[in-house]
């Protein structure tokens, strides 16, 4: 984590990291798990706007919807005992980053390239994919993302050889950890 935490973080658990890192999937599993809220910022966008994704990339522009992120994540820094998902580019923006550590823990969830393509050839819907040579472009993104996700998180977690029961208990041992849980969770 570089520079954003000041203080202990609100009982929120952020998930941060690369299309197909398992922000979603594991997330709902943890909410499930610690019987805490689960919230997805690309679901809060298509709520709020009416529109899938692969849409206001198109119409919009990326911009817009790097915009949309931003606001959407601002209604959230009042929230206690949630867990939110987020979309993979929303460390793009230093302000987001500030925000993401208002909400709460930030769990950065990584995989190794070769692990997140293969999860992400499954769904053919997302927009940066959409180019002729895909696992390029993947692969373009991730060398330059990666140390983006590194700085942003409090921590990270490898989940190329972990299934998902195994990366939410890495999770839940870290949140024990962060919000100081006496209790058995
Ligand atoms: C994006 C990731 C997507 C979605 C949008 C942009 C990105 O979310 O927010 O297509 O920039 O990496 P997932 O990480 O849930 O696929």
């Amino acid at each position: 984590m570089l520079c954003f935490r000041t203080g202990m973080p609100r009982e929120n658990i952020v998930l941060i990291g690369f299309m197909g890192s398992g922000k979603s999937a594991i997330g709902r599993r943890i909410s499930s798990r610690l019987g805490f809220q689960f919230i997805d910022t690309d679901q809060l966008i298509i709520e709020r706007t009416g529109i899938p994704i692969s849409e206001i990339f198109v119409t919009q522009g990326e911009a817009a919807f790097r915009d949309l992120e931003t606001t959407v994540l601002g209604t959230l820094t009042h929230l206690d005992r949630c867990v939110v998902a987020t979309g993979g580019g929303v460390v793009l923006r230093e302000e987001n980053c500030v925000l993401l550590h208002q909400i709460g823990l930030v769990i950065g969830l990584t995989a190794s390239e070769e692990v997140l393509y293969n999860r992400v050839s499954r769904n053919t819907k997302r927009p940066l994919l959409q180019t002729e040579d895909p696992r390029e472009t993947l692969r373009q993104l991730l060398e330059q993302r990666l140390p983006i996700y590194e700085a942003a998180a409090d921590i990270t977690i490898d989940t190329s050889h972990l299934s998902h029961e195994e990366a939410l208990e890495a999770i839940v041992i870290e949140a024990r950890y962060a919000f100081a849980w006496h209790r058995d969770v």
